[in-house]
């Protein structure tokens, strides 16, 4: 049964209180007396009364509908949404990280400063690029920050004419969106048959107006790029650079890396690969690297040592300038750092190899009850096309509030574009085995239901909090504060 949960509004009681104090000793002024006539209140203002134990009892059960990676499997796909250790949050909170003030002097922050340098040299090693800096707040900020030093590169060398950036239809959602913002046109590469970038398309595409070629690897398909050699050749012999959207890094880091495929410019998304919590706006980093002809564009100023001294250096004469606040996120940085120096080499290498091992085993098991479109090992993640169960009545979104039913967070629907009825999955390297047979178990069910009843199935969800929302209404017309009748 659902469980209807009164508003505050709905609860109050009149003369009912959360707290007593002594009676007034001392001569009480009223409001009138003390606020000017024209910001008094003509009306009494609503609020409801309620004593203390209410209060905390409505709060306490309203914390308990967040769904996390710390209550339940998350396999929102591109998400990543691991568990993160709580021992990085400790570490991160170490008063002599959090009690620093970005205006110090350098010479007393130097231990901050060694691990912004200490961080850098770890992401060379993962990634082999030559620089990085940690600036970026987001994955989208550092894809446009990319584009930015990619652009003040191609304007240096008086290479104005240089104003499309080739996007394949697989890349992640943000990279066009970036393309845009950073003033580019957007061409679409198609994908071929087996989930790649169509080389012949791309070889059609390059031309003197290619600025680059912004390429997520594994795409969002969880699959490697097959011919990515050649793609990074037919986009250099055009004059373009290579941008590699590498949120995905934690399908492959520690086996290949993005500086080894040719790639110019990197982005990482240390809250997610390298497991620090992110979403609902949270703070992020998205560590942009580059190849040593981009390093004098990057953002200013670079975290670099001399005679054992950490300092910010800022000669950079043709910097795009600084596109954060100070140096950029912190805690998270302290929290990544963490995480890759427990984990160690082998440890990150072992996380990838996790993660695709988990993600072959869950499509295996779905694949006797669903289409899974482009038949090959994955990586991270893969896409289950809902294409047959919407031909019996329910979508790949009634398929997602099943899941809710059961008890799991749905992974992301409608992406990629190009499979129809999308449900991307990602399952991660830190959930067991036990977790994916419950899973693919809960997935079995929702497939038996769809051939017994699917009209049934697409009015779930049940067993949840709300029921089915009009979801065109409530995002038009969304009702976000009580309004009294
Ligand atoms: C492949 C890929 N690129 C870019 C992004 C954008 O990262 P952010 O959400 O931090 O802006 C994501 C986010 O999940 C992603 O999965």
């Amino acid at each position: 049964m659902r469980k209807q949960k009164a508003l505050l509004f709905e609860m109050g009681r009149a003369g009912r209180c959360g707290y007593s104090l002594p009676s007034n000793d001392v001569p009480e002024k009223s409001l009138s007396e003390l606020l000017p006539k024209n910001v008094q209140r003509e009306e009494q203002l609503e609020l409801p009364e309620l004593s203390e134990v209410e209060v905390i009892r409505h709060f306490t059960e309203l914390s308990t509908r967040n769904f996390g990676v710390d209550t339940g499997f998350y396999p929102l796909g591109s998400c990543t949404m691991k568990y993160n250790p709580k021992v990085n949050e400790e570490v991160a909170a170490l008063p002599g990280f959090t009690h620093m003030h970005p205006c110090q002097p350098e010479h007393t922050v130097q231990g901050a400063l060694e691990l912004y340098y200490n961080m850098e040299q770890h992401l060379k090693e993962v990634t082999g690029m030559d620089r990085f800096t940690m600036q970026p707040a987001a994955g989208a900020h550092g894809e446009l920050t990319g584009l930015m030093v990619i652009q003040a590169y191609h304007r240096h060398r008086g290479d104005h004419q240089r104003n499309k950036v080739l996007v394949p239809v697989t890349a992640h959602g943000t990279n066009p969106a970036t393309v845009t913002m950073a003033g580019y046109e957007v061409v679409q590469i198609p994908a071929d048959e087996r989930g790649n970038v169509d080389l012949e398309a791309l070889k059609e595409a390059v031309d003197e107006t290619t600025s680059a070629l912004m390429l997520t690897n594994p795409s969002t398909l969880g699959l490697f790029e097959e011919e990515i050699l050649d793609i990074a050749k037919v986009v250099h012999e055009a004059g373009g650079l290579l941008y590699y959207d590498g949120a995905n890094l934690n399908a492959i880091m520690g086996y290949v890396r993005p500086g080894d495929m040719g790639f110019d410019v990197v982005h990482l998304n240390l809250h997610k690969t390298f497991s620090t919590p992110h979403g609902g706006g949270g703070p992020g980093t998205g560590p942009v690297g580059v190849k040593e002809r981009l390093i004098p564009f990057l953002p200013k100023p670079l975290v670099d040592k001399k005679d054992d001294q950490f300092y910010f250096d800022y000669d950079l004469p043709n910097s795009i300038g600084k596109v954060q606040s100070f140096y950029g996120n912190f805690g998270v940085v302290v929290k990544a750092y963490n995480y890759v120096c427990m984990m160690g080499a082998d440890g990150l290498k072992q996380a990838s190899t996790d993660a695709v091992l988990n993600s072959n085993y869950l499509a295996t098991l779905l694949q006797d009850n669903y289409y899974i479109p482009y038949d090959r090992i994955r990586k991270h993640e893969f896409v289950v096309s809902a294409k047959p169960e919407k031909k019996k009545g329910a979508s790949a979104a009634d398929i997602a509030k099943a899941l809710l039913d059961r008890g799991f967070h749905p992974p992301t629907v409608y992406f990629p574009l190009i499979v129809d009825e999308a449900l991307m999955t990602e399952p991660n390297d830190t959930e067991s085995k036990e977790t994916l047979d419950a899973y693919a178990r809960a997935m079995e069910e929702i497939a038996r239901a769809i051939d017994e009843d699917a009209e049934k199935v697409a009015a779930g969800p049940y067993y949840t909090v709300v029921g089915r929302l009009d979801e065109v209404r409530a995002v038009r017309n969304p009702i976000l504060r009580w309004q009294k009748e």
